[in-house]
């Protein structure tokens, strides 16, 4: 009987005929609630609309109001290695390295000196190609600098196809990230990568590099410098065309069926290194292991 009662009640609830409410609501109390919810929301829409329309409007496009890491840039390198940042092939099964000889060919194709010659242009080389924007006036699109992959020599694979790997001195291509209005290196000096034997540890307390693997380096351009024409940025938007400059470092006498463990960093006396704030700044460690069946 209390069972019956009970669902009674509830029938009641959701619609009763005698004062014709729903809910436990008229339909005017219902168009009420309505309207107050309607009212609220669109008030809660306008607000957010007004304030991203201030917000966007203290955007400058072409310029992020805030970045990081504004000094201390990071290290790519091409091919990409996995994850884990291993380079692992063997010299005899082409296969093993194919894939990375074919990650740099598509890598430097935008390098190409007919690209280059096309979108941009020659800079004077050795100082900064500084396109500042006059006040409001602003100076877009600005123009950027050639890097034709001829300046990595061996490493730009037109005169070597395989980038060396077939002959077990492989290339690897180092970029710097970009960083909005960096100007690195100093007192007219060109910022540069150099390479060498990672410090790594292999117990509690105890270290160990592979420097009598690493063989000798070669960079390219000479010395591993990116040039100071390529500085400063100005973004994507300012500047559509520009190209990143690169550095090739090729291993020309690595020990081979090994495991080599290797990092590059760059030299700027305005960019630090591996900084308390951010170790992996301006550096860049991989492992490289080529392996032959001789
Ligand atoms: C770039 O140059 C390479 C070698 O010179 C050539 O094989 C390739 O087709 C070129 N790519 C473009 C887009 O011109
Ligand atoms: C960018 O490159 C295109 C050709 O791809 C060229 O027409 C344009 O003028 C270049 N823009 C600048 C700012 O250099
Ligand atoms: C790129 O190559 C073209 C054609 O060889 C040359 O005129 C130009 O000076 C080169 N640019 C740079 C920055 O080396
Ligand atoms: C490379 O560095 C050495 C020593 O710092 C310098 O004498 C030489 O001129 C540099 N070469 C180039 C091409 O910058
Ligand atoms: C290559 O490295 C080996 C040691 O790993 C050394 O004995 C040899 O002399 C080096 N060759 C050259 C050309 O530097």
């Amino acid at each position: 009987m209390a069972k019956d009662g009970e669902k009674g009640d509830w029938k009641e609830f959701l619609w009763n005929p005698r004062t014709r409410e729903f809910l436990g609501r008229t339909a005017s109390s219902w168009g009420l609630i309505f309207a107050f919810y309607l009212v609220f929301y669109i008030f809660l829409a306008g607000l957010f609309a007004l304030t991203m329309y201030v917000m966007l409007q203290t955007l400058d496009d072409h310029k992020p109001t805030w970045q990081d890491r504004l000094s201390t840039p990071g290290l790519v390198i091409r091919p990409k290695a996995d994850e884990t940042f291993e380079i692992t092939y063997n010299i005899q099964n082409t296969e093993s390295w194919d894939l990375y000889t074919q990650a740099l060919e598509k890598f430097l194709t935008p390098y190409n000196e007919s690209v280059q010659i096309q979108k941009n242009e020659e800079c004077v080389a050795d100082q900064y190609f500084v396109q500042e924007d006059s006040n409001d006036v602003k100076n877009n699109p600005k123009r950027s600098c050639q890097f034709n992959r001829t300046i990595l020599g061996m490493c730009s694979g037109i005169h070597d196809r395989n980038y060396g790997y077939d002959l077990g001195k492989p290339c690897i291509i180092i970029k710097l990230n970009r960083v909005i209005g960096m100007l690195p290196g100093k007192n007219g000096q060109a910022p540069y990568v150099t390479c060498g034997a990672k410090r790594y540890k292999v117990g509690k307390d105890e270290w160990r590099e592979d420097s009598d693997k690493i063989g000798e380096l070669e960079y390219y351009p000479p010395n591993g410098t990116f040039n100071l024409m390529y500085y400063p940025y100005y973004g994507k938007k300012a500047q559509v065309n520009y190209s990143q400059p690169l550095v090739a470092v090729k291993f020309q006498n690595i020990t081979l069926n090994q495991d080599v463990n290797v990092e590059c960093k760059i030299n700027a006396n305005n960019i630090p290194t591996g900084s308390e704030r951010d170790k992996f700044a301006g550096r860049v460690s991989f492992k490289l292991r080529i392996n032959s069946n001789d």
